[in-house]
């Protein structure tokens, strides 16, 4: 008999399946397991996660951080609150102002990474949002709603929320949302975008920005995919729309400019012009700051400074270009496969549609056996993803056209 008098989150409950990234990692370590003679074979360009090393100038800012470290007068404990004002200023410099856009130091949350940050920023808004997501989208941003008892009920029929606002993104529209015939209180975006790889031109995303001025909505703006926008008219940060001070939050991170994913860094912008009556968020997000969170670790913040250097900057674009070159060999090699492919112009994802009418799990599966080529189906991000598939540019050079020369002898 059970006599625990303690209750779950049964919120978690509603979550079919595991983290999309978990359920694949399974699959391709049950296959290899179950082939051990294709075990060393296997190209991974699912999960979007870095392969080149760390640029020189951040090495070598690690080193001196760690020594600082070793050393009583240098040493650090605790980081403040909000970040180190030198990394901070150089976000505010480097990333805005640099852009003709005025963020205030005190405007700007370090973090461990946007993905934490993506999640937890729903603890300042009430259980009572309603939330838009693009479908297909990068599933923290449903799953944590989903925790925190935002998202409703889920039915399997549809693969969707009951209280989830979906904004479909397919190759009727460019894989870009359109606005929404419900209103939403929060809306998702995230350009350039995961999974799809599309953009949307700044004249579009100040549509977003007014359509959340005029409903009263939050933006929360994923820009962590920033650094491979190659096209002049699209915005490289959300405030560099009239209004978006008012109505929307930016996360950025450095796992994919820098290569910072097993080393963890990402910052959160809320200027304090955005306000739900008198309330500022950036207040209700520092106190959670504050509370829940003790800080990217110094020698971490040291790391991520360096990439604002003149070599910094030239190193990690140097990492973006290589990049995104596999980017167009990938773009380039599906479409002399004839497949149907778009993404890896700004964006280092491919987006494809899968052959013969497959499933994105039968072409998951197919292409792993097949090809010994590891991604993403596009189902695993929503409803509509159904029928595509994720390629990312971040393996290495080789891997990558070995994956497409695979890949085209499928055909
Ligand atoms: C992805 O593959 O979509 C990324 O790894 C997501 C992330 O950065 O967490």
């Amino acid at each position: 008999e059970d006599t625990k008098m303690f209750k779950i989150n049964d919120n978690y409950l509603k979550l079919p399946g595991s983290y999309l990234f978990s359920t694949i990692a399974k699959k391709v370590a049950a296959y290899k397991e179950a082939n051990p003679k294709k075990k060393d074979q296997i190209i991974s360009l699912g999960i979007g996660d870095v392969t080149l090393p760390l640029a020189p100038a951040v090495i070598a800012r690690l080193h001196s951080a760690v020594d600082e470290m070793a050393v009583k007068e240098t040493f650090k404990g605790y980081a403040p609150d909000l970040g180190y004002e030198f990394l901070r200023s150089a976000i505010a410099q480097h990333d805005y102002k640099a852009r003709g856009v005025d963020i205030a130091i005190d405007e700007i949350f370090i973090s461990d990474g946007a993905k934490s940050d993506s999640g937890n920023i729903g603890d300042i808004f009430s259980v009572d949002n309603r939330i838009a997501v693009c479908d297909p989208v990068y599933p923290v941003y449903v799953d944590t709603n989903v925790m925190a008892g935002r998202a409703g009920d889920y039915n399997p029929a549809t693969e969707r929320f009951s209280n989830v606002i979906y904004m479909p993104c397919t190759e009727e529209n460019g894989f870009a949302p359109e606005l929404p015939e419900e209103t939403p209180d929060i809306i998702y975006l995230c350009f350039p975008n995961n999974p799809t790889g599309a953009t949307i031109p700044k004249t579009e995303l100040q549509k977003w920005v007014d359509y959340a001025l005029e409903k009263g909505a939050v933006i929360i703006y994923d820009a962590a995919y920033e650094a491979y926008i190659s096209e002049d008219n699209v915005a490289h940060t959300i405030y560099e729309c009239d209004g978006a001070d008012r109505c929307a939050i930016e996360l950025r991170s450095f796992s994919k400019n820098a290569g910072f994913t097993g080393t963890r860094l990402g910052f959160t912008v809320i200027p304090k012009a955005l306000k739900c009556g008198d309330v500022t968020l950036n207040s209700l997000w520092a106190r959670r700051h504050g509370t829940k969170f003790n800080g990217a670790p110094y020698i971490i913040q040291q790391a991520g400074a360096a990439v604002y250097t003149p070599e910094g900057q030239a190193q990690t674009q140097e990492q973006i270009a290589y990049y995104m070159n596999n980017a167009k060999i990938i773009r380039e090699g599906l479409a002399a496969a004839g497949f149907s492919a778009s993404g890896g112009v700004n964006a280092p994802y491919i987006w494809l549609k899968t052959p013969d009418k497959m499933t994105s799990w039968e072409f998951f599966d197919y292409l792993l056996d097949k090809a010994n080529v590891v991604g993403t189906p596009g189902s695993g991000f929503g409803p509509s993803g159904e029928g595509y598939f994720r390629l990312t540019s971040f393996g290495s050079y080789e891997n990558t056209l070995e994956a497409v020369e695979r890949i085209k002898k499928l055909k």
